[in-house]
């Protein structure tokens, strides 16, 4: 079984230097998580090998890696400075704010996503609807008259529904006004929009092409939590697939299935992934068809991915407000298309979670709890742990030997701390597939014995092989 309650991953991540707290010297800052030597490990392979698998293994796409801050205007074209909120109410007793819909629903539903703001709440703010699992309903203002404050408890202080735009703002250069607000990209999306003419004549891709992007995006939530499910900086891996409007629904299709393939390469068992329609009025506003999958996280089920159809709303936007022809000539035909756009979104933050969820395993092993990271080897931080059964003088130089070998060509840590029992564990802990440990018949048999995680089976091996005897297992 994996992980049952969250705590127990977020526990073994600051213990063992996954992520811990930020700022914690100075008190913390509310939600926010650093990735520290293991983490950093994992989530970068996490990356690397999304990149792999989505672009260099691909013949239909190319990679990009643009700026944090854009030109405020792509944010007006894009519609996120009208539409990318989310309708809140604050305490007039405490001037504390809370969403709107949590407000509503807490205790009764445990979460309510982000949602955009309809044409019909742009008309009137003081109506917002709420989705969940109990259907769809609008929100009045007289609605919180009987809510109590989470935060200090004074009943129905609340000012009417407002929209709170999630984008960061900040200024540009040293003056303070109006003409230097930028933000912080919510989304990356837009830059594979924005820099569409530049990759079709650098590169000249046929369609159906894709463009991806790696990167942090930011959002201004007003109820971040749950560990790095939801947090105010985060790292998103998303493709922008251009294609005929005809084609659409076939490529729609064929990244649901991808996405899926992708998860399972991720070790998500199938079970604890749903894939949710998302309904016509609760879609972001550039959304024509948009399927959320969701995971059943210990805290309940959520969206971990999203798949978008987002029409050609981006581009179309784009030349109206820039001026710009963005379309696409087919070299053919010589024929001008302005593609459609297929999203598959993947947030890495919430990947790294669910790997963390699904990979911890708690054993009995022979009356004792062993805990066990099961990662798929090529997501575990270290390959391997070179072990010398003791710090005697015989076993310590062999064993330094043998991991600064290894180490010019995989990840390896080096413990000769404590008793081998505990390290085994230790590895254990972290996810190392594999232990390499020097005995004392090692510097006479020239051979050492590899542990495998999940068996604990050892083999003995001859020193001049176990690069060999690794690589087989790795490969
Ligand atoms: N370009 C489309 C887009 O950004 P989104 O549904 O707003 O779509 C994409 O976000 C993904 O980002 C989500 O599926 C989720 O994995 C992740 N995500 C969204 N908000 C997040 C947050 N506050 N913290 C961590 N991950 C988040």
């Amino acid at each position: 079984m994996p992980a049952e309650s969250l705590d127990q991953v977020v526990n073994l991540a600051k213990r063992r230097g996954f992520i811990f707290p930020g700022s914690e010297i100075y008190g913390g800052l509310a939600n926010s998580w650093d990735y520290g030597p293991l983490g950093v490990e994992l989530k970068n392979n996490i990356k690397q090998e999304w990149w792999k698998w989505f672009v260099h293994r691909r013949t239909d796409m190319v990679g990009l890696d643009p700026a944090i801050i854009m030109n405020p205007k792509v944010w007006e074209a894009s519609g996120h400075i009208e539409h990318f909120s989310d309708p809140l109410v604050e305490c007039k007793n405490c001037h504390t704010r809370h969403r709107a819909s949590e407000l509503l629903f807490s205790g009764a539903v445990s979460e309510v996503g982000t949602f955009y703001v309809s044409p019909r709440m742009k008309k009137n703010l003081g109506e917002a609807f709420v989705t969940d699992s109990l259907g769809t309903r609008e929100i009045k203002p007289n609605d919180f008259s009987n809510i109590d404050c989470p935060s200090c408890n004074k009943k129905g202080q609340f000012t009417d529904v407002k929209q709170f735009n999630l984008m960061f703002k900040t200024f540009l250069g040293s003056a303070e006004d109006s003409a230097s607000v930028v933000y912080l990209r919510a989304e990356l999306a837009q830059a594979m929009f924005v820099d569409f003419p530049q990759v079709i004549e650098t590169v000249r891709p046929r369609l159906p092409f894709g463009i991806a992007a790696q990167g942090r995006v930011f959002r201004n939530e007003i109820t971040p939590g749950n560990f790095i499910f939801r947090t105010r900086e985060f790292d998103l891996m998303e493709f922008e697939y251009f294609v005929r409007e005809s084609e659409w629904e076939r490529w729609f299709d064929y990244w649901r299935e991808q996405m899926f393939v992708w998860l399972t390469h991720v070790g998500v068992s199938r079970d604890r992934l749903h894939a949710q329609e998302i309904p016509e009025g609760e879609r972001a506003h550039y959304s024509k068809r948009t399927i959320d999958i969701e995971y059943d996280y210990p805290f309940g089920r959520k969206e971990l991915y999203g798949l978008a159809y987002r029409t050609d709303f981006d581009l179309k936007n784009h030349i109206e407000k820039s001026g710009h022809d963005l379309r696409y000539t087919d070299p053919d035909t010589k024929e001008k298309i302005l593609p459609h756009v297929i999203e598959p979104t993947f947030g890495l933050d919430r990947t790294v979670l669910v790997a963390l969820l699904e990979a911890y395993h708690e054993e009995d092993v022979r009356g004792e709890t062993r805990t066990v990271l099961k990662l798929p080897h090529w997501m575990a931080p270290y390959k391997v742990a070179v072990l010398p059964l003791s710090k005697h003088d015989d076993l310590v130089p062999l064993a330094r030997k043998i991991y600064e070998d290894l180490t010019q060509a995989i990840v390896c840590d080096y413990d000769e701390t404590q008793s081998i029992g505990r390290r085994y564990r230790r590895q254990d802990e972290i996810g190392t597939p594999y232990c390499i440990t020097i005995d004392f018949d090692s510097p006479t048999d020239n051979a050492v014995t590899i542990r495998d995680r999940d068996s604990m089976m050892q083999e003995r091996v001859l020193i001049a092989d176990v690069r060999d005897v690794l690589s087989q297992k790795f490969s």
